[in-house]
C-alpha cells in the first residue's frame, strides 16, 4: 500500500453479536430450560419463513452433524458411492466417507467453483445412490442439470448451504431443490450461533424422520412425556441437538439476514467492478446467470498464471498490511492426506479444483466491513500485485 496509507486491521470475518444477542442469552439463563424447550422450535419455523415454502427445518449442533444425519437418515453405507465435488470443505465428503460408503470426486467449472455438471455422468456407477453437492462460496451451484441428471439415475441430493443462507435459484431457496440441505452457523458464516447447524428438506416426512434421529430416535420429546422419564426408542439416532442458548442467539441474528445479504451483496460488487481491471487478476469467482441469486459468503480472485506462484506471498503482504483473506479451500478434498492414502491422488487429477486451491485468494466481504475498509483492501491488492508482477 502507499506510504501515505495508514495501516489498518480487518479481520476476513466477524459476527455481528450485540445488546439482543447477549439479552436473548440472558433470558435463557434466567430461566430454567436449557434444551428440549420452544426457542429451538422457535428458532426453526423463523428459519424455514425465511427460505419460503415448503421449508421444514430441524435445528441440529453443527453443520457437519447436520451433513452426517443427511447420510445416516438416506441409509447409505459400505458399498454405496456418492458423487462429491472435489472443490469443497472437507465435510461435505466427510459425512460420506464416515457412513463408510465411497466418495466419488468431481472437479469442479472454474467461472463459479462448484461442481461440473458435465462430469458426473461419467462418475455415476450401479452403487451410486446420491449426489453431495456444495453451493461454493454460496453460489448456486447448476441445479437444473444435477437435478435432470439425479431423476435420470434415480439418485438423492443432498445440498451443502453452509455458505449459502439467502442463495436462490429462480426464486427457489437452496437446500429445498434437492432432497435436503444443511447450514452452519459457525461464527464466520451469514449468522451465527457459536457452533450450530440447520436440516433442511422440502419433505415434511424427512424433516420428521430426521428431527426424531436427532436425538436418540426417541418415540416422544420431552415435552411429549405424559409419565415424566417414560419413553422408548424406537431407531437408531444420535444427539446432534442445539441447545436453547443457541436457538436464542440464532432467533435474534436471522432477523438481521436480510441487512446482512444486502451489505455483502454491495460490498461484493464494489470490490468486483474495481478488482476486475487489475491486470493479474484471471478472473473473479461469480455468475451471471439471471436466475440466480448468490449469498456472496466472500470474493475470491483466481490469480492469472504470470503470478499465480506468488499466491502464498501475496497473502502474506496482505496479512501484513492488515488485511484479513482466507482459501476456499486449501485444498481439493481428495489431495488432504486423510483422502490421499485411501483413494490415492494423481498431480493433474481435479485441475480446476486444485487451481483454486492454489491460485485464488478469498477476500472479506461481511458487514463489518465500511466504504474506507473496502478502498483500503482495494488499495492494498492492487499495489501487491504490481509489486509482484514487478
Ligand atoms: C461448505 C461447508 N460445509 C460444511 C461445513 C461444516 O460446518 P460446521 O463448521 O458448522 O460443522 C463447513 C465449515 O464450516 C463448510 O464450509
Amino acid at each position: 500500500m502507499s506510504t501515505m496509507t495508514e495501516i489498518r486491521t480487518i479481520p476476513f470475518g466477524r459476527p455481528i453479536i450485540g445488546e439482543e444477542e447477549r439479552n436473548a442469552v440472558m433470558r435463557i439463563l434466567q430461566g430454567h430450560i436449557l434444551t428440549h424447550g420452544p426457542e429451538c422450535h422457535q428458532f426453526e419455523e423463523e428459519f424455514s419463513e425465511f427460505m419460503g415454502l415448503p421449508a421444514h427445518s430441524v435445528s441440529m449442533s453443527s453443520g457437519m452433524a447436520a451433513l452426517h444425519m443427511s447420510y445416516f437418515h438416506l441409509g447409505i453405507s459400505p458399498g454405496d458411492e456418492v458423487i462429491v465435488p472435489a472443490q469443497t470443505h472437507n465435510a461435505t465428503v466427510h459425512a460420506v466417507e464416515i457412513m463408510g460408503a465411497k466418495p466419488v470426486f468431481v472437479d469442479c467449472v472454474l467461472d463459479t467453483g462448484n461442481i461440473d455438471p458435465e462430469k458426473i455422468d461419467a462418475a455415476i456407477t450401479e452403487r451410486t445412490k446420491a449426489i453431495g453437492l456444495v453451493h461454493f462460496l454460496g453460489i448456486p451451484a447448476n441445479m437444473d442439470s444435477i437435478m435432470e441428471i439425479a431423476g435420470r439415475h434415480n439418485l438423492k441430493v443432498v445440498e451443502d448451504c453452509a455458505l449459502a443462507v439467502g442463495a436462490r435459484v429462480e426464486g427457489r431457496h437452496v437446500g429445498l431443490i434437492g432432497d435436503m440441505g444443511i447450514y452452519s452457523f459457525y461464527p464466520v458464516k451469514h449468522i451465527t450461533t457459536a457452533e450450530g447447524g440447520m436440516f433442511v428438506s422440502k419433505h415434511e416426512s424427512t424433516a420428521k424422520s430426521v428431527a426424531s434421529k436427532r436425538a436418540f430416535g426417541v418415540d416422544r420429546t420431552f415435552n411429549e412425556r405424559k409419565i415424566p422419564g417414560l419413553y422408548d426408542v424406537v431407531e437408531l439416532g444420535l444427539n446432534y441437538r442445539m441447545s436453547e442458548l443457541q436457538a436464542a442467539i440464532g432467533r435474534v441474528q436471522i432477523t438481521r439476514l436480510p441487512d446482512i445479504l444486502t451489505s455483502r451483496k454491495q460490498n461484493f460488487q464494489y470490490l468486483k467492478t474495481q478488482l476486475q481491471n487489475i491486470d493479474g487478476i484471471s478472473h473473479i469467482l461469480d455468475s451471471n446467470n439471471p436466475d440466480i441469486e448468490s449469498s456472496h459468503y466472500c470474493l475470491s480472485i483466481l490469480l492469472a498464471d504470470s503470478i499465480a506462484n506468488e499466491r502464498d506471498n501475496i497473502v502474506l503482504e496482505l496479512k501484513e498490511a492488515g488485511v484479513g483473506t482466507s482459501i476456499y479451500y486449501p485444498h481439493p478434498v481428495p489431495r488432504l492426506s486423510y483422502y490421499r492414502a485411501k483413494y490415492g491422488y494423481r498431480e493433474g487429477d481435479y485441475p480446476n479444483a486444485t487451481r483454486i486451491s492454489d491460485h485464488s485468494i478469498a477476500l472479506p466481504v461481511g458487514p463489518h466491513l465500511e466504504r474506507d475498509d473496502l478502498d483500503y483492501i482495494l488499495e492494498c491488492v492492487s499495489d501487491v500485485i504490481k509489486r509482484v508482477k514487478s
